[in-house]
């Protein structure tokens, strides 16, 4: 498996990819965040719709896996920190977590909502959207045909999880959270540049393994294939989007902290037998 690591220039987001914090609003408002409310907002990207938390009086840490992202969200006066969601260290310190567009990206869905739920006081929320599934569907779609020409296997390249709500909703169980809301819902996403623009924002662990010469080629032919199904007569792009969109609170522990001890026959300390019982 491929498994490369997307980067995040400040800049260029900001030219092709402004239209994710902008569309953060909704999540931003179903969050309702008081203030003086200690909320962690999860992948912050450069800030932007941080800002807006702590507008709203919030006292915020801000993490992302990118530098160059903390480097530009602290330009705005946010307490950003570079952290990875598979592996967050705080303890019982915030009322609310908060992440949009951010939670597909990470690998392992229960680190993260493992750390989540750590990070969270108890009866603390999470408030939180990420692809669904089916996201991007046509997009994949055609990086997969345009790059299985080229022997390669997309799939291997795929560094997005898209769950079902179904899926999602038993991991936030499993992780100790009461599910208030989730919610799978398309939403076309009218893009402010080229396809090729998003595809070198958004997919470039699609187009690693190919040679640097040939990704303006596979660009094309990825854009050509999509062109008849997500380009207006307008001429704006709109990508095929699906948001799960998530609130549910911790219940202070994890199901399997909650378990029962079990009983133990042999003397404290001892480690139990295959098949044995212990308390
Ligand atoms: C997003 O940021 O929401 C996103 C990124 C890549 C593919 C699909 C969605």
């Amino acid at each position: 498996m491929h498994r490369v690591v997307q980067t995040w220039n400040p800049e260029r987001y900001a030219t092709h990819a402004r239209f994710v914090s902008d569309l953060g609003q909704a999540l931003l408002d179903l969050l309702a965040p008081r203030p003086g409310e200690r909320v962690l907002d999860i992948g912050c990207g450069d800030g932007a719709l941080t800002e807006r938390l702590v507008g709203a009086g919030c006292r915020v840490v801000a993490i992302d896996s990118s530098a160059a992202q903390v480097r530009a969200a602290r330009a705005r006066g946010i307490d950003a920190r570079v952290a990875d969601a598979r592996d967050l260290h705080f303890d019982r310190e915030f009322d609310a977590v908060f992440s949009n567009a951010v939670l597909h990206w990470v690998a392992d869905p229960d680190a993260a909502l493992a750390g989540m739920r750590r990070a969270l006081a108890p009866g603390g929320r999470l408030v939180a959207e990420l692809g669904g599934h089916g996201c991007v569907a046509a997009v994949r779609e055609a990086l997969a045909a345009v790059l299985g020409r080229r022997g390669i296997d997309a799939e291997s390249c795929n560094p997005w999880y898209f769950p079902t709500v179904a899926e999602y909703r038993a991991r936030l169980a499993a992780h100790g959270f009461a599910v208030d809301s989730i919610r799978l819902f398309p939403r076309a996403t009218r893009l402010p540049s080229d396809l090729t623009d998003w595809l070198q924002t958004f997919a470039q662990p699609f187009l690693a393994p190919v040679p640097e010469t040939e990704r303006p080629a596979v660009c094309e032919e990825v854009r050509r294939r999509l062109e008849p199904w997500l380009r207006g007569g307008d001429g704006v792009w709109v990508a095929d989007y699906v948001r799960l969109r998530v609130a549910a609170r911790s219940l202070g522990r994890a199901a399997r902290d909650t378990e029962a001890p079990r009983r133990r026959t042999g003397p404290p300390g001892r480690a139990a037998a295959p098949g044995e019982e212990v308390q």
